[in-house]
């Protein structure tokens, strides 16, 4: 696709972000082209730059900035180039980015990418600036086939939007409400997917499994996906702790396509910062729900997702954290320093009061404690034979693979017959606390 010669301009989306923002991505490559727009994979040919952007940490901002400024540069040496601010932080920040950046040609949140050929015209044409930032209660993106990278893996985003308000949190101000879509179009969907090769897909949404449309409940979207023949794995993030119903659990323990594995976002261990962060579960009820999971789906995964120094959180609701962390024995987890986020209650309601070095402090010892706990885990693995599927070469060395397992660990092993897409079974032969080796049976 590098440098398509067409009559119309060429563009580059580049993505910062989560999974979703991959998918939305996905999504514009195949909105812009059927509007004739040619899509380029490098940045330097392409006539129109595209920065799809997140905003859920200040890390996120920390990384986009740099572009956004190396931008001005290059709009100085080229004015004709345009340059458009896609998804969260451009929802977000809508403002502040037109201000402070007037390199920018337009900013466009995620419900609003259905106006980007006006947009791009409109700043080719007439150079003139636009926003499209209104959120909406509907957007779905139904009729609209992302255009995929290739790989074994597909996302398909069956919900959009959030409605929890957890008080950190700047997802449902910067995606909307929850939506789902009609489990007949996710169906076909994974269909066509298997027809073009791909094995795995991935049910995405911010709040998975209160996916619901009519009579049709996370569960049962599960079950129809898992029956599309040809799809191998189904995986799906990111679930809400708060919608995990027995007969969800059900389903991911019997059938065998869908994989053993569930992320289970903690954020705290304190019931006094759960009940601030408005995460509606205590540390004992979700500890219970841990325990349900484990009995109904035996050998399953656990990872999660804990945010350090939040407003308020003294030195014993850390050490909450860190015994419930302990007990819950995760596979892994992604543990963040928590950071002020425009437009959520917490910003409004209480002082960034823990230190930026308490806040490093506390991340370095939790995931100090985490690593040995996924370290034993994993070594509980040594011995056992896994399906895995291949992914592609590993970086350390190009003739291993680089596969994952039913669990989502990734595993290396050496097998010159196997390729990309192709499942294999394993011996776990050595572990590590990020991935495990395994010999060809
Ligand atoms: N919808 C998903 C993902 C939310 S964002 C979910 O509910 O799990 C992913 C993670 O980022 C969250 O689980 C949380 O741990 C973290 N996060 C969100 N806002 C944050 C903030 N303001 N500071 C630090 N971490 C944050
Ligand atoms: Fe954010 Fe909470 Fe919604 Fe997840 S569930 S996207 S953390 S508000
Ligand atoms: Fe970031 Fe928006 Fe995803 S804030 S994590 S890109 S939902």
């Amino acid at each position: 696709m590098n440098g398509t010669e067409t009559l119309a301009a060429s563009v580059h989306v580049q993505t910062f972000g989560c999974q979703m923002n991959e998918y939305d991505a996905e999504l514009v490559r195949t909105l812009l082209r059927k509007r004739g727009y040619a899509i380029t994979s490098d940045p330097e040919g392409a006539r129109v730059l595209l920065i799809n952007t997140c905003a859920v940490r200040e890390s996120a901002h920390t990384r986009i900035y740099p572009r956004l400024h190396s931008l001005v540069n290059q709009k100085r040496e080229d004015p004709e180039l345009v340059v458009g601010v896609l998804g969260c932080m451009a929802q977000n920040l809508k403002e502040e980015i037109l201000l402070d950046f007037p390199a920018v040609d337009f900013v466009c949140g995620p419900d609003g990418y259905r106006s980007l050929p006006d947009l791009i015209e409109r700043a080719r044409v007439a150079r003139e600036r636009g926003t499209a930032v209104e959120l909406s209660e509907y957007e779905t993106y139904e009729d609209i086939v992302p255009t995929r990278v290739e790989g074994v893996n597909a996302w398909i985003a069956v919900m959009r939007g959030c409605d929890n308000f957890c008080t950190f949190c700047v997802v449902p101000y910067t995606r909307g409400r929850e939506r789902s879509r009609d489990p007949e179009g996710i169906v076909a969907e994974s269909q066509a997917l298997a027809a073009t090769g791909h094995v795995q897909v991935t049910l995405l949404g911010q709040n998975v499994n209160s996916y619901r449309f009519g009579p049709t409940d996370f569960a049962g979207l599960m079950e129809r996906v898992a029956g599309v023949e040809g799809i191998a794995r189904v995986r799906f993030t990111s679930p809400h702790p708060k919608d995990f119903p027995d007969s969800l659990l059900r389903v991911i323990a019997e059938h065998p396509r869908i994989c053993s594995h569930i992320h289970l976002p903690l954020q705290a261990g304190s019931n006094r910062i759960l009940h601030r962060m408005n995460r509606r579960y205590t540390r004992e009820e979700y500890l219970k729900l841990l325990d349900r999971i484990r009995t109904l789906v035996p050998g399953v995964s656990l990872t999660t997702d804990i945010i350090c120094g939040f407003p308020g959180e003294s030195g014993d609701d850390y050490q909450e954290t860190v015994d419930t962390v302990q007990r819950a024995r995760y596979d892994s987890a992604y543990i963040f320093k928590y950071s002020e986020r425009k437009g959520t209650v917490a910003l409004k309601l209480w002082r960034d009061d823990v230190s930026d070095e308490e806040k490093s402090e506390r991340v370095t010892r939790l995931v100090g404690i985490q690593k040995e706990i996924s370290l034993e885990k994993n070594q509980e693995r040594i011995g056992r034979l896994e399906s895995v599927l291949v992914e592609g070469t590993s970086k350390k060395d190009p003739s291993e693979w680089k596969a994952r397992n039913d669990s989502n660990i990734i595993v290396v092993f050496a097998d010159p017959t196997a390729a990309v897409g192709s499942f294999r079974r394993v011996r776990i032969v050595d572990a590590s606390a990020h991935t495990l080796r395994g010999e060809i049976v």
